[in-house]
């Protein structure tokens, strides 16, 4: 219900924030180079331009990683967008990963939805793959389909292949991951939101196998998978829109579950509503054992644009994976949590 009513009365709202205001390419914004995260806070690419890549995912080439993201304007999707940076503080704009099609027949045919773009590299093939959410124009949320495109390069372009429900399920809500034997998985939220599925993808990631199944029915979305400590671990979202709720996290032996609910992994203040976001990817630091962060969303449905980004480190307290709200952290966190600045 929540998505038909942003719909039909999204349009139109008048914003006021803090991006809105600021020109295209802001004079002041800070061009210097930064070793600090400031979650929720505005973060600038080193253009000084606001970063625009929401629901994303990032995907590590060698000794870069490429930030993937929905392009949005104050509403409408515009496509995917991606950042490469060497440090995951400083991220250099590459461009729109995936335009949406000129041709008004085309599924991507500008005006349709392409939210959480993941993008993974297939070995075998030699290929960068996206999958992402896709509705197409005109239709609100009703295709509920996956999307794919494929790329030579991890900045693209990317084509467009062909978009479907996996194994004929509503696919909304998506993440991807590939497992240490180069297994990919498809997860989504499918039936209204109501059932967490995952997919085993075909040996060239670019559609879903038959294996397929029902992970619970919880009526969760924004999955965001990792494995750590021969384990895999999920946190998902409550289903309230743009609006943030609780989260949750999951543990299972096999990607195929069963999976055990744990609880909601998220500590401090606003904790119960994910800090006012939304989770979207858990990126696993190069590098460092047990080092991953936390990747969410703070949505803005007035100005989608100037939704912001919350990025956390991931703590193991007692074995178990917990998010703390930081104002302000760094890399360092990793090697000796009491370098946090709170
Ligand atoms: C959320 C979802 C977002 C977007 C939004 C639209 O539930 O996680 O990706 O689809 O709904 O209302």
């Amino acid at each position: 219900m929540q998505k038909f009513f942003f719909l039909a009365v999204g349009f139109g709202l008048s914003t006021g924030s803090a991006l809105a205001q600021a020109p295209a390419t802001p004079s002041n914004a800070p061009k210097v180079k930064t070793a600090a995260f400031r979650p929720g806070e505005l973060w600038y690419d080193t253009d000084g331009n606001l970063i625009n890549a929401h629901g994303g995912g990032v995907l590590q080439v060698g000794k870069t990683y490429y930030w993937y993201g929905e392009k949005r304007a104050q509403h409408q999707e515009e496509g995917v967008n991606v950042y490469s940076s060497k440090d995951l503080y400083n991220w250099k704009y590459e461009g729109v990963a995936l335009a949406p099609a000129t041709d008004p027949q085309n599924d991507i045919a500008a005006g349709c939805l392409m939210e959480r773009p993941k993008v993974i590299y297939n070995k075998k093939t030699g290929k960068y793959v996206m999958w992402f959410h896709l509705e197409l124009k005109g239709q609100g949320y009703k295709a509920a389909r996956a999307g794919v495109a494929v790329a030579d390069k991890p900045t693209g372009p990317f084509k467009y292949v062909s978009s479907f429900r996996p194994n004929g399920n509503m696919s909304r809500d998506m993440g991807l991951f590939v497992d240490d034997d180069g297994a990919a998985y498809h997860i989504y939220s499918a039936r209204e939101n109501y059932d967490l599925r995952l997919a085993r993808l075909s040996p060239d990631y670019l559609t879903a196998t038959p294996q397929d199944s029902l992970l619970f029915s919880k009526h969760q979305e924004a999955p965001a998978l990792f494995k750590t400590g021969g384990k895999y671990y999920l946190i998902t979202s409550g289903c309230t829109g743009w609006d943030p709720n609780q989260a949750s996290l999951h543990v299972a032996d096999r990607p195929f579950g069963p999976w055990k609910p744990l609880g909601d992994p998220m500590t401090g203040p606003n904790a119960k509503l994910t800090f006012g976001g939304q989770s979207t990817y858990v990126l696993p630091v190069a590098g460092k054992k047990d080092a991953f962060i936390f990747m969410a969303d703070r949505w803005n449905p007035k100005d989608l644009k100037d939704s912001r980004y919350l990025w956390l480190p991931v703590q193991f307290k007692d074995g178990q994976p917990t998010v703390e709200w930081l104002h302000h952290w760094n890399l360092n966190f990793f090697n000796n949590p009491s370098t946090k600045i709170l």
